[in-house]
């Protein structure tokens, strides 16, 4: 079998066998194929697309590409999370310290930013001394002793979606779907949890911008999971603005803490209370909705889920005192408002051009090699059917560099559309496959 053979096939729009697939994994992972041929059978993919049979053959030839953990040695039902990407996506920051403190074993892989995406990895590294690095015996006895671990992809977990997420990122080729359902459930399958909550991001700031597309993916990635055994929920949210109010990362880690000290924004309480809910189910703690949402809502305004986070943070590293004061977390040197040239509503935001603007930033890599600055970022004062006045702030950018910054003040002001009328508020919530 040659690879050359495969590209070629996949250009006019056949589908690849299962033995097919197997081999450019394998040799992919072995590194006896380049990545120049994997790019281009990535944007093969990109054209042609993939069935569900392919889809699901490249998933397990991923999830198999390296070590399967085995978390039989943690007591009860394992629950794992993970978001297609988003702006201003912060959820598993706040949603897994609330959950586990409410009895739920979280074990979560958790990965880096991606395109104009953040990732939890790079956000938790705001904290000092946080650490995602840690061994599969640490991460089991973390979940049994504390309820919770969140580990970074080692090179022995699904290592042919690390190389292919990190080709991707720099081809072009992230937003298919064939290509996200594959690279998450790979992922998920490997890491061992026995149950599955998904967050499916859809509109301008997520890679898939269709409703139809997000509901697409979603089925597919809970068929992935439930074929496997695994018990899904996969819930579409909305990502036609960013979530909440900050976008960067350690804003974000200090809205999270806002979020679990119970003053959160409207739109990223309601979205993690709907997935808490549906993981408080997953692990058995309740199957009733509204009695999860109660349980959600006392772990945060008695300080359990605050105290879980902070257990958490010690436990992998981090400076424990930075949970309970956020003001230790890093700050930018530069402050800049956006001020408004009109009265009127914010009509639209072009999501993905913020999480754009907080990149240009240092908030995000261009390059994989691109270290992260996690002081700056983009606070949002006005969303969408916010009324603004002529000369009010809309937004505050924070950099520490002029040059940046004032291509980020371009960027951002050009992503807001103003209106005369007031315009409906954007849902949070667009649907569940469970
Ligand atoms: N998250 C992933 O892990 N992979 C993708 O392809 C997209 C989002």
């Amino acid at each position: 079998m040659r690879m050359y053979d495969l590209i070629i096939k996949k250009k006019q729009g056949a589908p690849l066998s299962a033995e097919e697939i197997r081999f450019m994994i394998d040799g992919y992972t072995k590194g006896e194929i380049p990545d120049y041929q994997m790019s281009a059978m990535m944007m093969a993919i990109c054209f042609r697309g993939m069935n569900e049979e392919e889809t699901f053959e490249l998933t397990h030839a991923m999830a198999e590409s390296g070590d399967m953990l085995d978390l039989s040695a943690i007591r009860g039902i394992k629950v794992d999370k993970h978001s297609t990407g988003g702006v201003g996506d912060k959820t598993s920051l706040a949603l897994t310290p609330i959950v586990a403190s409410c009895g739920v074993k979280i074990a979560k892989m958790s990965g880096r930013g991606l395109g104009h995406t953040g990732g939890t990895i790079d956000k938790l590294e705001s904290i000092t001394g946080f650490h995602t690095d840690i061994s599969t015996d640490t991460f089991i006895r973390n979940v049994n002793e504390i309820g919770i671990a969140i580990m970074g992809q080692t090179k022995d977990l699904a290592p042919a979606d690390k190389k292919l997420y990190a080709l991707r990122d720099v081809t072009g080729t992230v937003d298919q779907m064939s290509l996200i359902a594959s690279s998450i459930m790979s992922k998920k399958l490997a890491a061992g949890a026995d149950a599955i909550v998904l967050d499916v991001k859809t509109g301008s700031g997520a890679f898939m911008k269709k409703k139809e597309d997000s509901f697409a993916l979603a089925r597919e990635m809970v068929a992935i999971g439930k074929s496997a055994g695994r018990k899904m929920t996969a819930v579409i949210s909305n990502m036609d603005e960013p979530l909440g109010r900050k976008v960067g990362n350690a804003m974000e880690v200090e809205e999270a803490i806002d979020t679990l000290m119970g003053k959160g924004p409207e739109d990223f309480t309601e979205l993690v209370e709907t997935l808490g809910a549906y993981m408080l189910k997953a692990g058995g703690i309740t199957p009733d909705a509204d009695e999860a949402v109660k349980m959600i809502r006392e772990a945060v305004s008695s300080g359990k889920a605050l105290d879980k986070f902070a257990e958490f943070v010690k436990a992998q590293g981090g400076n424990e005192k930075e949970v309970y004061d956020p003001s230790l977390l890093p700050k930018s040197r530069i402050v800049r408002e956006l001020k408004s040239e009109e009265a009127g509503y914010i009509g639209k935001i072009e999501c993905e051009e913020v999480g754009i603007s907080a990149m240009i930033l240092g908030g995000g890599r261009k390059v994989s090699t691109d270290t992260i600055d996690p002081s700056v970022g983009i606070e949002l004062l006005k969303k969408c059917g916010d009324r603004v006045e002529k000369g009010e702030p809309y937004a505050v950018i924070h950099a520490n560099d002029e040059g940046k910054l004032e291509e980020c003040v371009k960027r951002l002001a050009a992503s807001y559309t103003f209106t005369d009328r007031k315009p409906e508020k954007l849902p949070t919530i667009t649907g569940v496959i469970e």
